[in-house]
């Protein structure tokens, strides 16, 4: 079953775009469809790698040994904890929000079918960090240490925190098999400790940013400790893959016409907000995750020209129905400056249906009967009407159901579409330059070797 599109609400009357505004950018799209083959190609933009998420779903020996690994680790562990933010957390914080039990951590190893409860730190509040003594058994967790560059200071002092309380726990020894290491193949402070220290470890893929890096090992070995049937994942990013190589065309390639629709609506009407709406509470960090791909890649300052350009999209994520009694009042009647990406489920796992007491109470009575899942499906066109008669565009993905081949698919439609919008853009979508300015400011003041300058120039502003 395959995800469909619906995007008449961005054809509205009154300030909507018209038919003939796709081909007057025909230039635009052509340097873009341009782009995607050329990096599908090898091609390497300025200051960077190749670009190779586009090959992961195609992977296969890497997947066998993970979910063999997986499969021990379930057998042998009740805990498993992703140390590891931004790109090396996001993606399987939303799969395993989209896919596994909604309250996964709570039931009894049993009913997780004998998999690990799955935390994700992604931060580094010291109370989060802190508290986690006191709902695991170091003795049963198994800690996987995630970071591409393999120095990233909020992964590596997470890392260093858990290592040590291991060791007090199991005793030095023993901690080697509680860690799993997924890091560049060869570069980095941490892949230098896996060596030494003898951890198991997985490969962050040359080329594949962090953002892009959830069907890497990144996101796959988590996801298959916890359950989630990562072939499926891949089988349905792989389809989808297939779909949008095998057309250059706005109307077939979906990723493609999602793209060029989103920029034409911020360079003609500055409508540069994108609210992505979900109505499942599954796929609300899905839209968090993509809140991470659209603003590292597509907020940057320069185009590849050189030019100073200082374009972005802002990703806002959002809730059905929950946002309504929240948000839709501004995005009704507030500044017309967003776009919305709805997502609607057909079918969900569970149908529940409405009790029908008080059946006789004027106003209360007419619930009684229906199901829930009609009535969030009804709220869904409810809004999608009501914001496009404001005046305000939107378009809706149709997700058959939430499952694992399913949310491939929508995983990888989306990567894609952030790199057309590179290529619209043309800007370099895959690099995060002003991540990194930042990490080097916070190496240099926690007294890193060789930012003495970062911190001197930090020092200024906060003396
Ligand atoms: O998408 C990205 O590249 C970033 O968000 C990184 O994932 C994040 O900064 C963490 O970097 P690293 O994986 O090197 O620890």
């Amino acid at each position: 079953m395959k995800l469909s599109f619906k995007y008449d609400n961005m054809f509205l009357p009154a300030k909507g775009l018209k038919k003939k505004d796709i081909p007057a950018i025909k230039e635009r799209i052509g340097a873009a469809v341009d782009y995607v083959n050329k990096l599908r190609d090898g091609f390497i933009l300025p200051h960077d790698e190749p670009v190779t998420f586009f090959d992961l779903p195609y992977q296969r020996k890497v997947v066998t040994d993970i979910k063999k690994t997986a499969d021990k680790i379930a057998a042998t562990f009740d805990n498993f904890v992703v140390l590891g933010i931004g790109g090396s957390a996001l993606g399987t914080i939303a799969v395993h929000n989209a896919l596994n039990h909604p309250y996964h951590n709570l039931l009894s190893k049993k009913r997780r079918n004998g998999r690990p409860r799955l935390f994700v730190l992604d931060n580094i509040d010291p109370t989060i960090l802190d508290r986690l003594d006191d709902v695991i058994d170091m003795k049963r967790t198994c800690f996987n240490v995630i970071t591409k560059s393999g120095s990233t200071a909020e992964t590596m002092s997470q890392f260093l925190l858990f290592r040590d309380k291991l060791i007090r726990a199991v005793g030095k020894k023993k901690h080697v098999k509680h860690i799993i290491a997924t890091t560049d193949e060869k570069k980095g402070i941490l892949r230098g400790i896996v060596s030494k220290e003898g951890y198991r470890s997985f490969v962050v893929p040359y080329g594949v940013g962090g953002r892009f890096s959830v069907m890497s090992a990144v996101g796959l070995l988590p996801l298959s400790v916890a359950g989630v049937d990562v072939d499926r994942f891949l089988a349905g990013a792989r389809d989808m893959d297939r779909e949008l190589r095998a057309s250059n065309s706005v109307e077939k390639n979906h990723a493609l016409r999602g793209a060029a629709l989103l920029y034409l609506m911020d360079r003609k009407f500055k409508r540069s907000i994108t609210v992505m709406m979900p109505y499942a509470n599954g796929l609300y960090l899905v839209a968090d995750w993509f809140r991470q791909l659209w603003a590292e890649s597509l907020g940057k300052n320069s185009s590849l020209d050189g030019k100073s350009v200082n374009v972005g999209l802002t990703p806002v994520k959002s809730l059905g129905v929950t946002d309504q009694h929240s948000q839709v009042q501004l995005y009704s009647e507030g500044p017309d400056d967003k776009v919305y990406i709805f997502i609607r489920v057909e079918k969900f796992d569970s149908t529940v249906t409405i009790p029908k007491s008080f059946s006789r109470v004027e106003g209360l009575g007419y619930l009684g009967g229906h199901t829930f899942n009609e009535l969030l499906d009804i709220e869904q066109k409810a809004t999608e009407v009501a914001i496009a008669r404001n005046g305000h565009p939107s378009y809706t993905i149709t997700m058959p159901k939430v499952d694992a081949y399913n949310i491939g698919q929508l995983l990888h439609l989306l990567e894609v579409q952030t790199a057309y919008m590179g290529g619209l853009y043309n800007i370099n979508a895959f690099d995060q330059p002003g991540v990194e300015q930042g990490k080097q400011f916070a190496y240099g003041l926690m007294g890193r070797k060789g930012y003495e300058d970062k911190a001197a120039e930090l020092r200024k502003y906060y003396k």
